[in-house]
């Protein structure tokens, strides 16, 4: 008899009484090939352009140039996927150079895929960094208009699958978008080009630093029109289930750490893999109080990304990625 009284209890201890023994009944781990970082990619004439983006320490709006330098140094630490965001030389109503052949994404693209041709290149598609007003759609009587915006979705994930992204990421939240971007790329002979829909997307003031980065903030209003409510849960299944049935070859949801019943939901009902999406407000608090000195940077990151993962998602992208390959090297 070891203990002093006699009632049995569970000694969980016996396994985390040694860093080997840790290791060898850990359950969940992050992978480099898991990560995928975002980029922000500004059209511009200055072949210096890098503007670190203050809401957001350690990111930048690059010029194609100096993208392709940090990709580099990224690459060579092990990235393997990133998606891309642009931010274009003139916005209108119609979010024209979303679609523009030589739009600041499509080059991106361009670039890249020619650089690092194994180098999984995402892009994001929506409206809001290309529309005058800032909205994910077209506006009429100050309202988003969902049908005339999936055509706007389709051209515009046309002309990043005519560029040579690998994977297409809709992010604007209307409805059937998945299918008309879907119908777009098979008509177009782009029959095997996934699509990554951000299924379960909340309207979130963790996006706040985003905006500035992508200066894409709405002119007027809010996006809750057509982003989800943060208390539903229900509502995000069906927005999964629906995004499925068009045809969707990946899930997201958005954003990550604040939602992790809604990545174990969708990863116990759905068979896709799944990404979520740890957003820049997240990014920018972590840096904040590491900055303070308040919280252990690394440590409190590596947790948040661990959490994710064992909350069920396969993929994360995160402002953390380039980081994380530093630290793992
Ligand atoms: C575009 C888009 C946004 C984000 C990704 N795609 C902003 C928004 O919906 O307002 C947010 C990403 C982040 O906060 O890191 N619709």
């Amino acid at each position: 008899m070891t203990t002093d009284h006699d009632a049995p209890f569970f000694r969980g201890r016996r396994l985390r009484r040694t860093a080997s023994i840790r290791d060898l009944v850990r359950e969940t781990d992050v992978r480099p090939q898991d990560l995928i970082q975002p980029y922000f990619v500004v059209d511009t004439e200055d072949p210096s352009f890098d503007r670190p983006i203050g809401s957001m320490p350690g990111q930048s709006q690059l010029c194609v140039n100096k993208l392709e330098e940090r990709v580099a140094a990224a690459v060579d630490m092990g990235l393997k996927s990133l998606i891309l965001f642009g931010i274009p030389k003139t916005k209108d109503e119609f979010a024209s150079e979303g679609f523009a052949e030589n739009g600041i994404v499509q080059q991106a693209v361009r670039a890249l895929k020619k650089r690092f041709p194994s180098l999984v290149v995402m892009t994001d598609v929506c409206l809001c960094e290309y529309t005058s007003h800032g909205h994910c759609g077209i506006i009429k009587d100050e309202y988003v208009q969902n049908d005339p915006t999936l055509s706007i979705l389709s051209k515009i994930a046309l002309s990043h699958a005519a560029a040579g992204a690998d994977v297409v990421a809709p992010s604007d939240m209307m409805d059937g978008r998945v299918a008309a971007i879907r119908a777009g790329l098979d008509r177009a002979g782009y029959r095997e080009l996934p699509i990554m829909s951000y299924a379960v997307k909340y309207a979130s003031a963790f996006y706040g630093p985003f905006r500035d980065a992508a200066e894409s903030a709405p002119q007027f209003g809010d996006r809750n029109s057509y982003q989800m409510d943060p208390s539903n849960w229900r509502e995000g299944l069906r927005e999964a289930a629906a995004d499925v049935q068009e045809g969707a070859d990946m899930l997201m949801v958005k954003p990550g750490l604040p939602y992790l019943d809604m990545i174990r939901l969708l990863r116990d009902r759905f068979d896709l893999p799944l990404a979520a999406y740890q957003v820049s407000g997240e990014y920018s608090m972590i840096k904040a109080a590491a900055g303070n000195g308040w919280i252990d940077e690394q440590r409190v990151v590596m947790e948040s990304l661990t959490s994710i993962k064992r909350a069920g998602a396969d993929l994360i992208l995160t402002y953390f990625a380039e980081d994380f390959l530093k630290w793992n090297k």
